[in-house]
Order: structure tokens, then sequence, then C-alpha cells
């Protein structure tokens, strides 16, 4: 449905709306402009169109609603700055929420926004599934959303922006097979409620299937992390290596968090940097320790161009315009109109030329634990 914009402003509506719109804030946790907190972090409580249910406010600038899973985790900061700088150079107003994983919350600061009069929302679900009932809610107030790097399932998404998520976990597992082509292998997943998670686990077995099927490798663990914590990785990867004696060859790990926990479970047998760990999203941690040598590689999204797209997209898709996307991903109820950007194996012998080169770290602090015969 085309966005309406243009609509005038009514004085008593105004006052009216302000009050909901402070009601629901006060029940959705509303912080005004807090860092890495639970209510928008931007523009909050600017031009206040009407509350839940009420009209909303479709004139000045397009304003954009960004409803994010959680702002705890490195990458998800860069996401939220970079996110806005792009959007705002656009002219759009952007209100950022972060539910820090709490489906309930995410879903009422999402209806804040859309009861605030977003034209667009712009969503990285927490919870693949629980996530459909915002799509539903924005839809009915004929907002459309867009899936910024993670899917929603089972829902009419307009559109979803991330990176080739198959492939981050093919170019894992082609970096670990490089190290060891055969033995027994550690899988260590991220979030089982994140359709990522999901997309990963298929590129890495992608590409160990077959070896699995010949008898090469074995996979001797492999468990999802609750929602992606180091903690939950560590323990699964204590569990695997008392599983298995502590004799292991290799483990993926779905990103640099969960192999944070990895490698904390394997110095304490003593074999943090005897066995290839990969990961995923070139962490500065994860890069100090591919230069450590206690991790083999990472996989570098860069960020700026997700970014970058998603805004440029999220701002043709509230003016009614087509976003050109030149890929379909099913999400279990429609082939949503996609765009994926290509991700970047990364390990020793291209930090420098990747990560470092385009500024993603500085190769100060990336070195800085670094023995000087690694530098
Ligand atoms: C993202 C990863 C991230 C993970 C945990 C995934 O959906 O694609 O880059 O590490 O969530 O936040």
């Amino acid at each position: 449905m085309a966005v309406k914009r243009g609509m005038a402003k009514h004085a008593a509506l105004a006052i009216l709306s302000a009050i909901v719109l402070s009601l629901s804030c006060l029940l959705a946790g509303c912080s005004g402009g807090g860092e890495a907190g639970n209510g928008p972090a931007s523009s909050a409580s600017q031009g206040a169109g009407g509350g839940a249910g009420a009209s909303p406010d479709r004139s000045g600038p397009i304003k954009i609603g960004f409803a994010m899973d959680t702002l705890l985790e490195e990458r998800w900061l860069r996401d939220r700055d970079l996110f806005k700088a792009a959007a705002e150079a656009l002219g759009a107003e952007v209100v950022i929420a972060a539910a820090n994983g709490d489906d309930a919350k995410q879903i009422s600061q999402a209806e804040t926004m859309i009861g605030e009069g977003v034209d667009i929302l712009v969503i990285v679900p927490h919870n693949a599934a629980a996530t459909a009932a915002i799509v539903k809610r924005a839809h009915s107030s004929g907002i459309k959303v867009l899936a910024y790097d993670r899917l929603v399932n089972n829902a009419d998404i307009d559109l979803y922006v991330s990176f080739d998520n198959e492939k981050v976990g093919e170019l894992q597992a082609e970096a670990i097979l490089k190290q060891v082509p055969r033995g027994k292998f550690v899988y260590i997943g991220g979030a089982d409620t994140d359709n990522n998670a999901h997309m990963f686990k298929q590129g890495v077995f992608n590409v160990i299937q077959p070896l699995i099927d010949s008898g090469r490798i074995r996979v001797v663990y492999d468990q999802w992390s609750k929602d992606w914590l180091p903690a939950s990785a560590l323990a699964n990867m204590r569990a695997a290596l008392e599983a298995n004696g502590g004799r292991v060859d290799a483990v993926i790990a779905a990103n640099d968090a969960t192999a944070g926990g990895v490698v904390q479970a394997l110095a304490e047998k003593g074999l943090a940097g005897r066995i290839p760990v990969a990961g995923q999203d070139a962490d500065l941690a994860a890069a100090q320790r591919i230069v450590e040598g206690t991790q083999t590689m990472t996989v570098y999204k860069p960020i700026q161009l997700l970014a970058e797209k998603a805004a440029e997209l999220a701002f043709k898709l509230a003016r009614g315009e087509d976003p050109g996307a030149d890929r379909k991903v099913n999400n279990g109820k429609i082939e949503v109109p996609s765009v994926l950007l290509s991700p970047i194996a990364v390990d020793k012998s291209n930090i420098d030329e990747t990560i470092i080169a385009e500024g993603f770290h500085s190769r100060e602090d990336v070195y800085k634990n670094a023995k000087q015969a690694d530098r």
C-alpha cells in the first residue's frame, strides 16, 4: 500500500496523542534518548503524531523506526550509528529502540513507533517467529517493514537486506578445511531463535556434508548457543571437550562472541592456538585472537555497506518506490524480495588489506597484544 503523506496536524489530537504516547512509552519503557537502553535513542519524543490506534502522522521528513534486538554486542552499536548516519544523510529522521533480547519489549517498542507515525519500520528481530506480529501490526497501519540483517519468518515482510548468510557458513567451513581436511569437528551454533543462525549452519553443512558422507569428517558435537551468549558457547565447548576426552580437531563457531567462549574453553585445557577455530563479525577481540594465533579466521561483513543499503531502500519503500531487490529468500510464507551483500573471509594473511585497510579496526588496536614476531 502506498504511504499517504502530508496529513495536517490537529492541535487537540496532538495533545491527546502526546498523552497516549507518554502512557504507551511508560508501558514500553521508552528512555527518550538513553544509550543502549530500552527506548528510542534519537528523536524519540519529537513530532509524536499519535498513540497506538491513532492515525499516524505522515507529515514532515520521512521518519524511520529502527527496532533493534540488542545493543549489548559490538557489531550492533556500529549498525546503529551507521544506519542513523546514512538515513539522516538522506534527510530522514530516525527513531531507535533496542529490546536487548526481550521479545515482548521488542514488540511493544515497535508498536510505539507505529503509534508515533513512522513511515517505515526497519527491524532487527530478536526472535524470527515472534516478530511476525509486528509485521502484521505495521501493515494494518499502512507501514512497510524492512528486515535488517535478520529475516522475520512466516510474515509478509516487504524487504530483507542482509549479507549472504549461507555464504558466511561456507566461507568458515572452507577456511577450516584448508587447515584440517578430516577429523572430529565441533559446531557451536548461534541462537536457535535467529533465522541467521540456521543459515550460517546450513552454509557450513553445504561444504562439510560430502566429507561427512565419505567418512572423512565426524561432527562430534553440535549445539545452539542461547541468545548468542559467549557463556553458553563456553559451556557448550566445555561439554564438547568433556564428551570427547579433549580430542577434537576443529571448531566452527557461529560468530566471534561464541568463538570467544570456545577459545576460553580450549585455553582451560591448554589447547588454545592448537585447534583451528572459525568465527564471524570481525569483532576487535576476534581480530586480536587471529593475529595472536588463537582464532583461525573470521568473516568480515562491511556493516557500512549494509547500513547504507538498508537506509537507501527503507527510504524508497517509505516513498512507495520499488526498492529493486534482485534476490528472493523464502521465509516459510513468501519469497521475500531480498538484497544480499557479500561477506569476506579474513585470516592472518589478509587482515591488513581488509578490516584494517578499510578502517573497521585500527592496526594499533588489532596488534595491541600481539608479540613482536606476529606484527
Ligand atoms: C548476525 C551476526 C551476529 C549475531 C549475534 C546474527 O544475526 O548476523 O552478525 O553476530 O546475530 O548478534
